[in-house]
């Protein structure tokens, strides 16, 4: 009995320190006064759990609740989640006016001082302005695209009957075409030992902040040293070999068509693995699920591929894309689009106040962040109808591109200046996949779609060239198939 008592006692005094502990961390916070509505959680976790054990759910019940401003504290930090397409739309645009990128500290560390997240006012507008002319349309047409096309053709040779991770080899892929298009680098073993410390470094910037031997944060700030120490010996060898490669490099240094805006070696280096890192994890995952996507839409398949065998026709194989060729593949931006949209590649995007910032008529506190949540509009039903449905046709509309609440590449001053690049990537990778060929899923592919869009186990894929494949099993119109026939005698066999 008296053990039964002691029981009761140590329950209810767990209770009422729980009760406490959860009332202080309101209290704390909402001695400010014009908070919009919400929950603090715990002190220090905030309702961090929750969050990522709930994901999209925590924000739509809280929607609910509280309507599509409220307050949270999540991953260490007051935040105000904002669903709102408009107001989202404004504080986008409201980049330098009370609000600045609120991206975690280990991220801001690892990328370094200059990193364009980390960087405000006029060393923004350098930065992003170095940024803009390497990814401007000359560039990608004169330097980049060569680049791209020759590295997706060596990448995506000789798979025919073989199994492959796809979420792995877009992964390298993504990193290794960056590789190229900065300093002309091509599979060896300096791009090994840059890609081992670029894993590492990605890696580190998803983690605590720790420093402590042994801690991703940790292996992450060493990771950069030693990247730091190989691109500046590049920039040394660069300048000293006179020679020129046509690659964002050169641009750089040579200062050329205003790249460089009065930019250090410093500067530049850390510029370099802004571009590196931005877009490393959107063109895999954009690559990686249009495969999956076209895998579970044999109509979608049918027609990006009759768009690329089309481009093939007046092509020798040896031939590369232009940025003609490009520009005629409007069914396949679709694809990318609509990747994009039903994936949500990109949940959202974390700006931190400045300043105390009124939205809405609230006010929030200055060093709070902004979780400016664009997810739901990928599936808002007005503006996507049947937004569950992978419907690349639905961006064949031209206004859909210019719509104010198009925010999968962000908005504002920060809107990505990669965006375009990017789309040359995953567009010429499509390119050579669909042209060559077949394939089949094998095994338990789940994908996981929060925080990250990840395959947990791998994204496998047996090959098959898609000639044969296409013969064998007859699954193509006699019109098609002869397309593919004269294409093959051409390019494959
Ligand atoms: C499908 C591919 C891509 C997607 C979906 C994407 C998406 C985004 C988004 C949503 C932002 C806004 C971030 C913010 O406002 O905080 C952004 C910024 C940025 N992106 Fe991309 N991106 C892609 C590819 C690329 C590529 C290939 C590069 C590099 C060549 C790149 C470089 C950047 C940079 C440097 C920024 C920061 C701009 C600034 O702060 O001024 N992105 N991207």
């Amino acid at each position: 009995m008296a053990l039964l008592l002691l029981l009761a006692a140590v329950l209810g005094a767990v209770v009422v320190a729980s009760s406490l502990l959860l009332r202080w961390n309101e209290v704390r916070y909402s001695r400010r006064r014009g908070l919009p509505p919400g929950t603090m959680g715990w002190p220090l976790f905030g309702e961090t759990t929750e969050f990522l054990k709930q994901g999209p759910s925590f924000m739509k019940q809280r929607r609910l609740r509280y309507g599509s401003l409220f307050r949270t504290h999540i991953l260490g930090c007051p935040t105000v989640v904002c669903m709102d397409p408009e107001l989202n739309r404004r504080t986008l645009a409201s980049d330098g006016a009370g609000f600045v990128p609120g991206y975690p500290q280990s991220m801001l560390d690892i990328l370094g001082p200059n990193n364009i997240a980390a960087v405000h006012g006029p060393l923004h507008r350098a930065m992003r302005g170095a940024m803009l002319a390497l990814t401007r349309p000359s560039m990608i047409r004169a330097a980049l695209m060569p680049k791209i096309d020759a590295f997706m053709r060596a990448h995506l040779h000789g798979w025919a009957g073989r199994r492959v991770d796809i979420q792995e080899m877009t992964k390298e892929m993504a990193l290794l075409s960056a590789l190229r298009q900065i300093a002309g680098i091509s599979a060896g073993p300096l791009s090994d030992a840059l890609k081992a410390e670029l894993y590492t470094l990605v890696l580190g910037t998803f983690s605590l902040p720790i420093n402590v031997p042994g801690t991703n944060y940790s292996k992450g700030l060493q990771a950069r040293k030693k990247l730091v120490a190989m691109l500046r010996q590049m920039i040394l060898d660069r300048r000293s070999s006179g020679c020129a490669q046509n690659d964002m490099l050169d641009a750089l240094l040579s200062g050329n068509e205003g790249t460089r805006a009065k930019l250090s070696d410093d500067q530049i280096i850390d510029l370099l693995i802004t571009l590196i890192y931005s877009g490393y994890e959107t063109v895999s995952t954009t690559s990686m699920m249009a495969v999956k996507y076209l895998s579970d839409s044999p109509k979608a398949l049918e027609q990006i591929r009759k768009e690329h065998l089309d481009i093939r026709k007046g092509k020798s194989p040896e031939d590369a894309l232009h940025w003609d060729d490009y520009k005629s593949m409007t069914f396949t931006r679709a694809v990318i689009y609509e990747t994009l949209r039903l994936a949500t590649v990109v949940n959202g995007l974390l700006r931190k106040t400045t300043q105390d910032v009124e939205m809405n008529g609230y006010v929030i506190p200055k060093g709070w962040r902004i979780y400016v949540y664009t997810r739901e509009i990928n599936y808002d039903p007005f503006l996507y109808p049947d937004p569950m449905v992978f419907n690349p046709w639905r961006w064949l509309e031209k206004s859909m591109e210019t719509h104010p609440h198009f925010m999968l590449f962000g908005g504002g001053a920060r809107m990505c200046p990669g965006k375009e690049v990017g789309t040359v990537e995953i567009a010429t990778f499509l390119h050579y996949f669909v042209t060559q060929y077949r394939w089949e899923e094998e095994g338990d592919n789940t994908i996981s779609k929060f925080p990250r869009v990840a395959a947990p186990n791998g994204l496998h894929i047996r090959y098959y060239n898609v000639y044969k494949y296409t013969m064998n099993t007859r699954v193509v119109s006699p019109g098609y198939a002869t397309a593919i026939s004269r294409y093959n005698a051409l390019f494959i066999l």
